[in-house]
This record gives structure tokens, C-alpha cells and sequence, in this order.
């Protein structure tokens, strides 16, 4: 049944795949090749012998034999999560200490819906308060299998929808993983972002399947899909996202990062950013590839948001600016988008509604070498008549900004764009707005 499923869905994926290379090979007539790493992956040698993790099965909690299984069959094993079982993880688990081991994921690994021990014991990482119910790192770990991580999400929009500081654990913590693939896996109801990438380097993603709604009036917030935060040489490809925040974002220090091959849909697009949202701090987000994109549903399909460079506060959960650093050579390429607000937004005034102080205090992360091509299809019109924004708070700290072969329009045919301290001889749309 698993099986057949997954058939359906590469079939769907395929078709809606070659509908949008039959568009772009018409547009650009160029092949549309999915593109390499920044860096080779390090080889993953064969594994030896299997493990298989027992499960109580009467949803106490299953931890202890998740890492009990993990020493045993640490460098060079395999431990497999049986098919048809459900684990309940009830206790944050340290997983950084492995070595050369696959996870075979092919039951349903749920997490509980204790959010009182969680908010005590789940694992800190300082930014932007996240943490997760569990890490996992170390080196050369493969996680596959075609399971169910499941976060149990509802309780948590519940009492995030009673509470702002509630801290909500991200579902899946890769930390500190030095060479590996995840996926394919099954995401579902993930109390806030569905996975943070963090310290890790070599790592790719592929067929990454994300979904969970709210059932309660209470909505899933902050739903991102991937952030990544002290990465480098990261792929995420072939994957399927439902979900209510950005589809896939860069937080500070992501370099070297390829996407591809995503269908998004609900989201806020991919994002560089936010970033500059702690004073004094340095951020860095270079080199970055989004290609082959479908973006459906969306506020956003390529973004960049930057704070001020003035610290502020727009709500209780989200306040910052006056950070320092640089966003460089980031390519948006291949785009195809339906029912997205804005094609195209560039902001530094990020966090913060008053222009006016944001020109005043312009941001001290510059934006530079930017090149965003070749995107077709139409917007909301929630944004008439405009269908992109490109707006930096001072010409000194954005340069090089690159727009080009643009076929987007808003359901009543506008195309017009908010440009602001930008070079607009670089930018190949109209800017008619701002
Ligand atoms: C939490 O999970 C337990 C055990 O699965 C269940 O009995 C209880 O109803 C759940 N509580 C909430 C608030 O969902
Ligand atoms: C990453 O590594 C740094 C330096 O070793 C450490 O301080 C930090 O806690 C680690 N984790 C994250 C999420 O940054
Ligand atoms: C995050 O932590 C800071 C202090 O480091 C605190 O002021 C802020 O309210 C926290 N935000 C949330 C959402 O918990
Ligand atoms: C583009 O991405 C879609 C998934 O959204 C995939 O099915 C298709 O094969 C990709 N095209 C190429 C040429 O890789
Ligand atoms: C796509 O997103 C929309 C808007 O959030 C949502 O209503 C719809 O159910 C999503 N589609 C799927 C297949 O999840
Ligand atoms: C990001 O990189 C910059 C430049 O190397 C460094 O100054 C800064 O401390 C790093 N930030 C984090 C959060 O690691
Ligand atoms: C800039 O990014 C592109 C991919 O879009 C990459 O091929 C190139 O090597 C990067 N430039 C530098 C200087 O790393
Ligand atoms: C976009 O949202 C509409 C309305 O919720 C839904 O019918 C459609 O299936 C969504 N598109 C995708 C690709 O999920
Ligand atoms: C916007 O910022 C300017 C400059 O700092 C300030 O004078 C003005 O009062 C602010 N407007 C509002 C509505 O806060
Ligand atoms: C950051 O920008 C502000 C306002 O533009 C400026 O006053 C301040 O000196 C800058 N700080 C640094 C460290 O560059
Ligand atoms: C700008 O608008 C004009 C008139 O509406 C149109 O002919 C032209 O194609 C548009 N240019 C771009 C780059 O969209």
C-alpha cells in the first residue's frame, strides 16, 4: 500500500515535472538538468549487520530502546523501525553520537503530547529560541525508509494560540551531521518548523514528504520546512511540501546550498532570511541555487528579508534588527508559480511597518549578486497591481540586484513592481510602483 502510494505520487510529481520543463524548454529552449552539489558527497560504505528497535507498543514510551538499538548497532549497522509499529517517543533524545549507521524507517515514530516535559527537556539551540525533540548527528548517518515522523502538532497550536512563548520543539534536528542523506520520510504535524539543519555539512535531502494541518480553529504556525542555520554544502531535492510558513528557508551562516526539484504549496516561499535580527551579530548567506521550483498557494516565491538596522519590535514573538553581514550570490532559477502574492520580494525593512525608520536606519546586511530568472505563471492579485517588491532601505547596502525573463502577471494582467534604492537598469520588469 506504502509502496503503491509513493508510485502514485512520483507519477503525479513527474507529469507536473515535465508539464514544467515543456514550458521552460518552449520559453528558454534549454534543458532543465537537475544541478550537482557545491561539493561532492563523502562515500557512505555498506553496512554490516541489523538491528531492529523493539516497540512496547502501547504508546508509553519507547525512547530507551531507540538509543539502546543505536549503541548496538552504532559504526556500521543498520537499525530498522519495523513496519505496521508505532514507537512513541516520550523522552528527548541525544542522537549526535553516531557513526556510519542507517536508520530504516518504516513504521510511524510519534512523539508525545507531554508539552509541559517537552518545554523543559527539549533540546536548546539559542536561535530564535528553537529546539527539537531530538538531535541527531555525528557522522555518515542515512535515515530512509518511506515512515512517519509525527509531532503531534494540535496540542501545541493549541497552546501557542493561548500562549506566544510557548516553546514548540521542531520535529526533526540535524545537528552537528557531518556527511549523509535523509529521506525518503514522511513529516506530519510538526509543532512549529518541521526540520532545522544546524552545524551540519554534506547533507542531502531528497523526497522529503511535509504535511499537517490544524484541526482546531487555532492555526499551525511557523510550519517552515527546512531552516538551516551554520551549514554548509546542504542539497534539499525531490520533495513535497503542505504547510503554512516558508517552504524552505536560509537563516545566518548557510553557504554552499542547493534546492531543487520542490513542489511547494501554502507556504511563504523560499526565503533568504530573515536575517540581521540580532544586534551586533553577523550573518552570512552565500551561494545559494533554488531550481526548478513549483510554488503554489504561497505569500511568496523568492525571497529575501533583512531586519533594520535598527533594533525594533512588531510583536511579542518577533522583534529585532541592527545586525551586520552580507547576502551574496544567491540564484533563483526555473520558477513556475500559481495563486503566490509575491513573485519577487526583497525587503529590509523586515519585522518593522514604518519605512520611514527603516531608510532612516538603513541595514547593515548588505544584499549583493543576486540573480532571479526565468519564472512564469500568475500571482494572487492580493497585492494589485503589483506582483513584486524590491525594496532596500538605502543604494549603499544593495547592489547587483539581477531580474530577468519574467512571465508573471496578476489574475487582471498587471505587472508591475515596488522598486526602491535598487538599480532598476538591472532589473528587466516593470517598475512602475514605489
Ligand atoms: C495525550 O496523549 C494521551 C496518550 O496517548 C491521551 O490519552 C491524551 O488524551 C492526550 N491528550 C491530549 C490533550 O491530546
Ligand atoms: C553549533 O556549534 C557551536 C560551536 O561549537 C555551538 O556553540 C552550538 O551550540 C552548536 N549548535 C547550534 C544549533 O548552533
Ligand atoms: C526568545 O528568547 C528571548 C530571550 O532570549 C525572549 O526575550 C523571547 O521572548 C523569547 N521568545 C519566545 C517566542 O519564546
Ligand atoms: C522539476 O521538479 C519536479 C518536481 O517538482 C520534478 O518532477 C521534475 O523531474 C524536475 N525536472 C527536472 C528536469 O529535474
Ligand atoms: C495547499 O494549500 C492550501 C492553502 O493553504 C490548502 O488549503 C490545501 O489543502 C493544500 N493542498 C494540499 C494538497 O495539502
Ligand atoms: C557567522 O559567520 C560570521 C563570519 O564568519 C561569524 O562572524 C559569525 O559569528 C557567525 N555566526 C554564527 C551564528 O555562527
Ligand atoms: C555562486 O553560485 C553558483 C551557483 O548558483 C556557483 O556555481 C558558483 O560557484 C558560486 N560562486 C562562488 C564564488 O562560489
Ligand atoms: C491550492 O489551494 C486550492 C484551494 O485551497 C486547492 O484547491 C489546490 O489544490 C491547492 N493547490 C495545490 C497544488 O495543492
Ligand atoms: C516612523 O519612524 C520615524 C523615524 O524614526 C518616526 O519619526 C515616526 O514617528 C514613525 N512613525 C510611526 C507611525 O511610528
Ligand atoms: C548600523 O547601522 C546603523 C544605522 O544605519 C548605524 O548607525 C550603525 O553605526 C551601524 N552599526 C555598525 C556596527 O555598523
Ligand atoms: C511592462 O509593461 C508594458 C506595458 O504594459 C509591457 O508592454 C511590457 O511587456 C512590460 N514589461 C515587462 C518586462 O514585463
Amino acid at each position: 500500500m506504502k509502496f503503491l502510494h509513493a508510485l502514485t505520487q512520483t507519477a503525479a510529481l513527474l507529469s507536473l515535472g515535465l508539464s514544467v520543463e515543456g514550458k521552460f524548454n518552449r520559453a528558454r529552449n534549454e534543458a532543465c538538468k537537475p544541478k550537482h552539489p557545491f561539493h561532492p558527497l563523502p562515500p557512505s560504505p555498506p553496512r554490516k549487520r541489523t538491528c531492529h528497535v523493539p516497540s512496547n507498543g502501547d504508546g508509553t514510551d519507547d525512547a530507551h530502546h531507540v538509543l539502546s538499538t543505536l549503541r548496538k548497532c552504532n559504526n556500521g549497522g543498520k537499525i530498522v523501525f519495523d513496519e505496521d509499529k508505532e514507537y512513541t517517543i516520550g523522552t528527548a533524545m541525544d542522537m549526535t553520537f553516531l557513526r556510519h549507521v542507517d536508520l530504516e524507517i518504516l513504521g510511524t515514530i510519534k512523539f508525545s503530547n507531554d508539552t509541559d516535559y517537552w518545554q523543559e527537556n527539549s533540546f536548546r539551540h539559542g536561535f530564535q529560541n528553537a529546539t527539537t525533540f531530538f538531535q541527531l548527528g555525528g557522522v555518515d548517518v542515512n535515515v530512509y525508509g518511506g515512515g512517519t515522523l509525527d509531532g503531534n502538532g494540535q496540542v501545541w497550536y493549541d497552546l501557542f494560540h493561548e500562549e506566544a512563548l510557548t516553546l514548540r520543539p521542531i520535529l526533526v534536528g540535524i545537528i552537528g551531521l557531518k556527511g549523509g542523506t535523509i529521506g525518503p520520510l514522511k513529516l506530519r504535524y510538526s509543532p512549529q518548523w518541521y526540520q532545522l539543519v544546524a552545524n551540519s555539512t554534506d547533507v542531502l535531502f531528497d523526497g522529503i514528504d511535509i504535511s499537517g494541518y490544524s484541526s482546531s480553529e487555532n492555526e499551525a504556525k511557523n510550519t517552515d520546512g527546512w531552516d538551516t542555520y551554520r551549514s554548509s554544502n546542504i542539497v534539499i531535492q525531490n520533495s513535497v511540501v503542505n504547510n503554512g510558513d516558508d517552504c524552505v528557508s536560509f537563516k545566518p551562516n548557510s553557504t554552499d546550498i542547493i534546492v531543487q526539484n520542490m513542489h511547494c504549496n501554502g507556504s511563504h516561499g523560499i526565503s533568504v532570511g530573515s536575517l540581521g535580527q540580532y544586534k551586533g551579530e553577523v550573518d552570512i548567506v552565500k551561494n545559494i541555487l533554488v531550481y526548478n521550483i513549483s510554488m503554489y498557494n504561497a505569500s511568496d516565491m523568492a525571497r529575501i528579508k533583512v531586519w533594520p538596522g535598527v533594533a525594533s519590535a512588531m510583536s511579542e514573538d518577533l522583534q529585532g534588527g541592527g545586525g551586520l553581514g552580507a547576502v551574496s550570490n544567491i540564484t533563483y532559477d526555473k520558477m513556475y508559480i500559481d495563486n503566490v502574492d509575491w513573485a519577487i520580494e526583497v525587503t529590509q525593512c523586515y519585522g518593522q511597518k514604518n519605512q520611514t525608520l527603516c531608510n532612516q536606519f538603513p541595514s547593515n546586511l548588505t544584499i549583493s549578486d543576486v540573480h532571479i530568472k526565468n519564472m512564469w505563471g500568475t500571482t494572487s492579485g492580493k497585492r494589485d497591481p503589483n506582483v513584486g517588491t524590491i525594496v532596500c532601505s538605502s543604494p549603499d547596502v544593495c547592489k547587483d540586484i539581477h531580474v530577468s525573463n519574467i512571465d508573471v502577471t496578476s489574475p487582471s494582467g498587471t505587472d508591475d513592481y515596488i522598486c526602491t534604492n535598487v538599480d532598476e537598469s538591472l532589473l528587466d520588469v516593470n517598475c512602475s510602483s514605489g
